[in-house]
């Protein structure tokens, strides 16, 4: 029973505090840009900190165009404004996913069409994609889970094959890389969010990544409200008007302001990350073989990883008394998605071709471990200490 479940002794519980899954981290900056910004007195973008982020964001990802938003779910609707995506039409997306892709679709009138995930990365699964593709399909919206990319460069041919549009939901993979290319950069379209759930943020914010040129000068048209605000900024009409669709995407430079310093860290955050990750993944590759019934993701050669989080499988009926265990020895662990297709939205909105029994399965089997930017060894230590532990109790 698991109140009965009593703490380890204090050797492991050094600082008393519990180690949270996320601890978002400042590198001091921030707050000087925020104040260059309100002394300024321009708080609308884009020609400030908002452009200043877009063109590092594109030097540092090799991107062909990034438009800073006020969201990655903005992101994700101008993304599908710009792929035309309309009624009738089916976008395949995996089911197990945040809802922001789903809410996209239906947002033009399209329907979403739930497919499954690999249990090895978590990530869409390419055979899942080939069984949904119909006369209908009109798009692929793919998540690079936990930072670690899908199997992208397949995705793109079997899209190419179909005539379909690919946008990279890279939410949780800025800085992560498939064959040296930046994950978001591949396909037609991408997105970033920089909620500060991720590991570069600012409360609220996102990125599109435009990598066809034909997208540019509409991207902007509805980024700013349907208008031509953006030609007019540049000089190029004396009024701007109405001209297309659109809403309001345009991040608030002071947004901007703070992301700023959070992007030019961007490499320091991503190593730091990186060797948590390796670290983890090193451990748990060990425990992995001692105890068959846990499993861990498998990393391909070709991917380079940012580190957003770790996660393993455990059997769902173990889960509970596994967190609430490590809870009580003050390590936080984090259940994540709940499946799409079976939610009280997905099956009002959207469709399945399959059962989709493996993605619900793996929602209730997966764990998240704590990684933080500034996590230092010794609590990593601490974490994998008493993890340890928590699993010889739980799983022998
Ligand atoms: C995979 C994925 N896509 C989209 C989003 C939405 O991003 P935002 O919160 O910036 O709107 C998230 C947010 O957690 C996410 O994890």
């Amino acid at each position: 029973m698991i109140s009965k479940l009593k703490p380890m002794s204090n050797k492991y519980i050094k600082n008393k505090k519990i180690i949270r899954y996320q601890n978002p981290y400042f590198f001091g900056s921030e707050i000087k840009n925020i104040e260059a910004t309100i002394k300024s007195r321009q708080l609308t973008g884009p020609n400030n900190f908002v452009s200043k982020c877009e063109k590092l964001l594109e030097s540092q990802l090799l991107c062909k165009k990034v438009l800073l938003t006020a969201s990655g779910t903005d992101a994700l609707e101008m993304a599908c404004i710009l792929a035309k995506f309309s009624k009738d039409d089916e976008i395949i997306i995996p089911s197990y996913n945040f809802p922001s892709a789903a809410t996209s679709i239906i947002r033009c009138g399209a329907t979403p069409v739930f497919v499954e995930v690999n249990s090895h990365d978590m990530n869409i699964s390419k055979n899942s994609i080939q069984n949904a593709i119909t006369s209908k399909t009109k798009g692929i919206i793919l998540t690079h889970y936990a930072g670690v990319s899908a199997q992208i460069f397949e995705i793109m041919k079997i899209a190419n094959i179909n005539n379909l549009i690919v946008i990279e939901d890279a939410a949780q993979a800025i800085y992560s890389k498939n064959k040296e290319q930046c994950l978001g950069t591949i396909g037609h379209l991408g997105i970033l969010s920089f909620h500060q759930t991720k590991n570069v943020f600012c409360g609220e914010g996102g990125a599109l990544l435009i990598n066809k040129q034909k997208f540019i000068s509409r991207a902007h048209v509805i980024r700013e409200k349907g208008t031509n605000r953006n030609k007019f900024l540049e000089g190029k009409i004396n009024k701007y008007s109405w001209v297309d669709q659109g809403s309001s995407f345009l991040p608030s430079s002071l947004q901007a302001a703070f992301l700023y310093e959070q992007l030019q860290n961007g490499t320091k955050i991503n190593k730091k990350r990186k060797l948590i990750f390796e670290n983890y993944h090193n451990f748990f590759s060990k425990i992995s073989k001692k105890y068959n019934n846990i499993k861990i993701p498998s990393i391909i050669e070709c991917n380079r990883v940012n580190g957003h989080f770790y996660w393993i499988l455990v059997p769902k009926k173990i889960r509970p008394k596994f967190i609430e265990r490590a809870r009580l020895n003050l390590i936080e662990l984090t259940t994540h998605f709940e499946p799409l297709h079976s939610s009280k939205a997905g099956k009002n909105y959207g469709k399945t071709y399959e059962t989709l029994k493996q993605t619900q399965l793996l929602s209730e089997q997966i764990v998240r471990i704590p990684i933080h930017t500034q996590m230092k060894k010794s609590e990593q230590k601490l974490v994998l200490n008493i993890l340890n532990k928590t699993i010889f109790e739980c799983f022998s």
